[in-house]
């Protein structure tokens, strides 16, 4: 059965585009395109240039519903939030449970919560000195950072790793292990149709 991704991207997209060319060959996947809600996020050229549909919603539009009204209709398998720093709204989570999915740069419960994304989480990393950081997926849920969690993945830090080191260690990390815990969700699921 053909699994439908959508994704939700603020920033560059490296994610994004890494998960896209992991799933090249596999014709059990359709993107049903990149929503952000950022005009100049770098994802926009990435999802041009991939040949993925890309819009840009407004604030507005996220939150009074309309945006889920018409996600609904595209009927999404999957949600992937690769770099979104919204919150997700409680009837996003009503309408989609356990199918909405992110990625976060640190090894939550730390680093998480409002206000830590990107280079504000490795800075606070680096600003107390962890010998260790790495990468949460999880399923989400209304709190920010605090649904189920289902893949970590930690990598050494050096005292001497500036923001800049640290944040590339972290993002080799997700690309080795996010589309992998993506493809172990959608056979997963797989399973669970097959036998009911
Ligand atoms: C990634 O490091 C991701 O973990 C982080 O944003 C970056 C996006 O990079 N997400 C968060 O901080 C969410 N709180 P990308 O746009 O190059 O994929």
């Amino acid at each position: 059965m053909v699994k439908k991704i959508l994704f939700f991207a603020s920033g560059n997209g490296s994610n994004f585009e890494n998960i896209v060319h992991f799933f090249e060959q596999d014709k059990k996947v359709e993107w049903l395109g990149v929503l952000t809600n950022n005009p100049q996020a770098g994802v926009i050229e990435r999802g041009q240039r991939l040949g993925i549909k890309v819009s840009v919603f407004s604030r507005e539009e996220f939150t009074n519903g309309h945006l889920l009204a018409e996600v609904q209709l595209l009927k999404p398998d999957w949600i992937v939030l690769a770099g979104f720093l919204w919150k997700i709204g409680p009837d996003w989570i009503t309408h989609f449970p356990n199918q909405i999915i992110n990625i976060h740069p640190a090894l939550l419960p730390k680093y998480g919560g409002k206000g830590m994304y990107g280079n504000h989480v490795h800075q606070a990393v680096k600003e107390n000195g962890e010998l260790e950081t790495g990468i949460t997926i999880h399923f989400v849920n209304e709190e920010y950072d605090r649904g189920a969690f289902i893949h970590q993945a930690k990598v050494a830090l050096e005292a001497s790793d500036d923001v800049k080191e640290i944040a590339a260690k972290v993002h080799a990390l997700e690309y080795e292990h996010f589309p992998r815990v993506i493809a172990t969700l959608l056979n997963e699921r797989e399973d669970d149709y097959q036998k009911n």
